[in-house]
């Protein structure tokens, strides 16, 4: 099989990349590992930046969403009995962010790729990507029991952190940033009416968050050991813990309802540069992964291939690939002010077990300093709702 781009991975990178290129009569194939109701079904990130929600509209690809989204116009941040409230309309440029479950935008890219004709081939596993250094990369795949090759012009990985793109470049050339969190997140769904605001919270037992995906339905966190097993958390010990971390004293605040959903998910990050080798372009977790406490991670995979389609788009038209080869510049710049955004919002917002007595008094400060200024709540706000995509 022979196409243009060929493209790793049916993540939010890998999807947004085929209909960007697809707009621009670009051909491409997606190659994804896993299951159409594995991937469709996978309970991830929440919060939409409005530039994610603006390429959704471009490629016409907001009908549900518009439906069924919500949109938050503040977010709230609590600690030692206080509650620091930032206004977006009030601090920022007149953004706001949608809330609309990754899994939802991820069903609604299949389903319009596929009535377009477009070719996703799922439980297609990647294996090597041979010829990269050429004009005449190829993708070797297990698919059924067989191995196939996929020949392209271009080969775009889009397969996450535990993909084969990233580890296809020579160890060499390739420089990795890594920092990884003592801490995990133990995240929630619940058949409960949200609270008012997408609430962060830094109590002396411990981060929590509480946000949502419906009227109906809440998505709440909280702040556990690395190795936790989610089983430990019956649904009395959650909701106790939440309350207790929320300073929701009488109970009357949240909301209890059924848990129907609960994993764990470590914090890291993570940068990778450059993120092309070749005739390679690495985009989105393959490249970076950002703790989630900025809800950053699949804005910052469609900040990357809208760059990446404008230059494979330059690259068919006019054959020129000067911007080809800026790609990982541009992308880098978004990404470590991103990575930035989301550090800063981890430690200020979490309980280090590795914290000295002088280390939390400097977070109080923070917070202290947060709640009484309106500079520092605008730097917050500024960066939650997306910060302007840079073209160059
Ligand atoms: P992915 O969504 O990981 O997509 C990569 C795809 O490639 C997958 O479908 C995978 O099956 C496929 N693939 C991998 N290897 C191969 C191969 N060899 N061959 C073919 N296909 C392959 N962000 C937030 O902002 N808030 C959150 O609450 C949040 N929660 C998260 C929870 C978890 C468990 C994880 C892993 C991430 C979370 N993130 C969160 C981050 C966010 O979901 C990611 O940043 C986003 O999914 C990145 O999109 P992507 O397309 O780059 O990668
Ligand atoms: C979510 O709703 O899943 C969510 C919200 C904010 C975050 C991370 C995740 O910072």
């Amino acid at each position: 099989m022979r196409t243009q781009v060929g493209i790793i991975g049916a993540g939010p990178a890998g999807l947004f990349l085929a209909h960007l290129l697809h707009r621009a009569g670009i051909d491409s194939v997606i190659l994804e590992g896993r299951s159409r109701k594995y991937v469709e079904d996978r309970v991830r990130a929440g919060v939409l930046e409005s530039g994610t929600v603006d390429v959704m509209r471009e490629l016409k690809l907001d009908d549900r969403l518009k439906r069924e989204s919500m949109t938050d116009e503040g977010l709230d941040i609590r600690f030692s009995g206080k509650i620091v409230h930032m206004d977006f309309r009030k601090l920022g440029s007149g953004k706001v962010v949608t809330i609309y479950g990754q899994q939802e935008v991820v069903k609604d890219l299949i389903a319009a790729r596929l009535a377009d004709n477009g070719k996703i081939l799922f439980e297609a596993d990647a294996i090597a990507i041979d010829n990269i250094d050429t004009a005449k990369p190829s993708i070797r795949y297990n698919i059924g029991g067989r191995q196939e090759t996929l020949e392209c012009d271009f080969v775009a990985g889009c397969d996450g952190f535990h993909g084969v793109s990233r580890p296809s470049i020579p160890q060499h050339l390739l420089t990795e940033y890594d920092r990884v969190y003592s801490f995990a997140w133990l995240g929630v769904l619940s058949h409960s009416p949200p609270i008012k605001e997408m609430t962060y919270s830094n109590n002396e037992r411990g981060f929590a968050l509480c946000s949502r995906r419906s009227p109906k339905v809440s998505r709440h966190y909280l702040q556990v050991p690395v190795d936790e097993d989610p089983d430990d958390w019956s649904d009395a010990r959650f909701w106790d813990e939440l309350h207790l971390r929320m300073d929701d004293v009488t109970k009357e605040e949240i909301v209890e309802g059924e848990i129907f959903q609960k994993n764990v998910a470590p914090l890291r990050a993570f940068v990778a540069s450059p993120m092309q080798y070749g005739r390679l372009f690495l985009a989105g977790d393959a490249s970076h992964i950002v703790p989630p406490t900025g809800a950053k991670g699949l804005n910052l995979a469609v900040a990357d291939v809208r760059v990446l389609s404008r230059a494979i788009i330059e690259f068919f038209r006019t054959g020129d690939a000067k911007r080809l080869e800026r790609y990982s510049e541009v992308c880098l710049r978004r990404v470590w002010k991103t990575v930035r955004f989301s550090t800063y919002m981890t430690s200020t917002l979490h309980r280090f077990p590795e914290h000295s007595p002088f280390d939390r008094n400097i977070q109080l400060a923070e917070l202290d300093y947060l709640h009484r200024s309106t500079a520092a709540q605008t730097t917050i706000v500024e960066n939650y709702v997306g910060l302007p995509f840079e073209d160059d």
